[in-house]
């Protein structure tokens, strides 16, 4: 299967061990990229404490490169200097490799006062439109024009103005923030989206000196300001990550600790991981998280925006769910083509039906190892943990795509007590991908 793709790589995990074991929180991934982006706001220093090495920071990293940025790491530390920014265009071959370079739209207008991008990749996980990007960004004064490849935005003053938001984009809301830090005038977002990674990204801009008021509510307003200044960062543990360990115990049982774990923003999921029979102690600094042997299921849950139950969850859920006692029923709501970790699922004997937007599991008493793909990152990350869950050996090829968002999940379920080993063709054993 992997030769299909070009790649040779995979994950070997050999399953059926309660976890046992700590492991670390990197830092978040989505709230990484939009900071990124907005370091070129200003033409001086940003340097960004608890960064996560991921496929995706560096890809953004040399998207600045290209801009004409300089970066370093230091340990687990990024700077950026973005004062030899030359450059409003950023090209095809970066753009399609990540969704979230459209955010370095509002910031090089915000910079520039111009930008050129190919349209934006990402993963397949259904239509990802751009919309409600560009109508707000037309709001602030911007025009655009679109060829069939690439995009021109173009704006002489951006003016603050309130833009109503028809659906709380991530995204969109960041792109809107971008852009309005530096624009003349107050600017409100109404409808904006409440995540996480929101207040992160405003946190950061608040430092380099932006005036945000609202950043987690519905309602945010910014003040432009005439100049930013050099800031330093500590990002936020990414909130996906550490569900998915969690998950990782509902599917296995046995006992995790988490450090750094972004308590405050993953205790939405609490209910549902107590429904499925999970316990979780907190201590200072320290998530501790025990699972059953086999847990119990979850009748009816949906994803939906902050502070709902978030769609990045959804795949690590269901394949926790597949070894449940009794029937759960799982809704997508964000994205249509969530989906597409059920074959997988069902190859190692889980018993899922689709209908629409929902997935019907049935939890089946043991899963059995064999070859899985991985077809987008959090499916990704799903299989490793249905991996762990299951009876005997599963080999998961895809691997790419989880080394997106995760810095090194071989080290951390091997942290965790997962038998997991990393196939690179021609090298014997196993590292761990740099
Ligand atoms: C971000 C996250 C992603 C997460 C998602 C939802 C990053 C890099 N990615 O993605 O991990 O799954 O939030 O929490 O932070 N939509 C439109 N028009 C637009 C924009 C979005 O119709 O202009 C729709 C999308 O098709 C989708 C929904 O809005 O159905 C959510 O998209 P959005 O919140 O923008 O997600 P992203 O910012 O792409």
């Amino acid at each position: 299967m992997a030769q299909e793709e070009g790649r040779l790589d995979y994950l070997e995990i050999e399953g059926g061990r309660p976890l046992s074991g700590q492991v670390c929180i990197q830092g978040s991934k989505n709230a990484a990229l939009p900071i990124l982006s907005a370091a070129i706001l200003h033409g001086g220093r940003s340097v960004l404490h608890h960064c996560p090495r991921i496929r995706d920071v560096e890809e953004m990293v040399k998207i600045l490169k290209e801009l004409g940025c300089r970066t370093g790491w230091e340990g687990e530390t990024l700077w950026v200097d973005a004062s030899s920014l030359d450059s409003f265009v950023i090209s095809k071959k970066h753009a399609e490799k990540m969704r979230c370079s459209i955010t370095l739209l509002g910031s090089l207008l915000g910079r520039l006062g111009q930008a050129c991008i190919s349209y934006p990749g990402g993963c397949v996980i259904g239509e990802r439109p751009i919309d409600l990007h560009l109508e707000g960004l037309r709001q602030l004064g911007v025009s655009f024009r679109s060829g069939e490849e690439q995009l021109e935005a173009r704006c002489k003053k951006l003016i603050g103005t309130r833009v109503t938001l028809g659906f709380p984009s991530v995204g969109a809301t960041e792109n809107l923030i971008l852009a309005a830090v530096l624009a003349r005038g107050n600017t409100w977002i109404l409808g904006a989206a409440q995540e996480p990674e929101i207040l992160e990204l405003c946190g950061f801009l608040t430092a380099m000196g932006a005036k945000i008021s609202g950043a987690g509510s519905p309602t945010i307003r910014i003040t432009g300001v005439e100049k930013l200044h050099d800031a330093e960062y500590t990002i936020a543990s990414d909130r996906i990550v550490a569900g998915t360990y969690l998950m990782a115990a509902a599917a296995c049982g046995g006992e995790a600790v988490l450090l750094k774990a972004p308590v405050k923003h993953i205790q939405g999921m609490f209910p549902v991981l107590r429904q499925m029979g999970v316990e979780l102690f907190r201590e200072p600094g320290v998530l501790v998280v025990r699972g059953p042997e086999r847990c119990r299921s979850v009748p009816q849950i949906h994803t939906a925006p902050y502070p709902g139950f978030p769609t990045d969850m959804q795949s690590p859920l269901m394949a926790a769910l597949c070894r449940a006692q009794g029937v759960s029923r799982l809704t997508e709501t964000i994205f249509e083509a969530r989906f597409k970790i059920v074959e997988e699922l069902r190859a190692m004997g889980a018993q899922i039906q689709v209908e629409e937007h929902t997935a019907v599991i049935t939890g089946t008493t043991e899963l059995a190892g064999c070859c899985v793909k991985a077809r987008e990152l959090r499916g990704g990350a799903a299989l490793c943990i249905a991996a762990a869950s299951a009876q005997g050996v599963t080999r998961i090829c895809g691997c790419e795509y989880i080394f997106r968002g995760y810095e090194n999940i071989i080290r951390d379920l091997k942290k965790l007590g997962i038998v997991i080993k990393y196939h690179q063709p021609g090298i014997e054993g196993l590292g761990v991908p740099s």
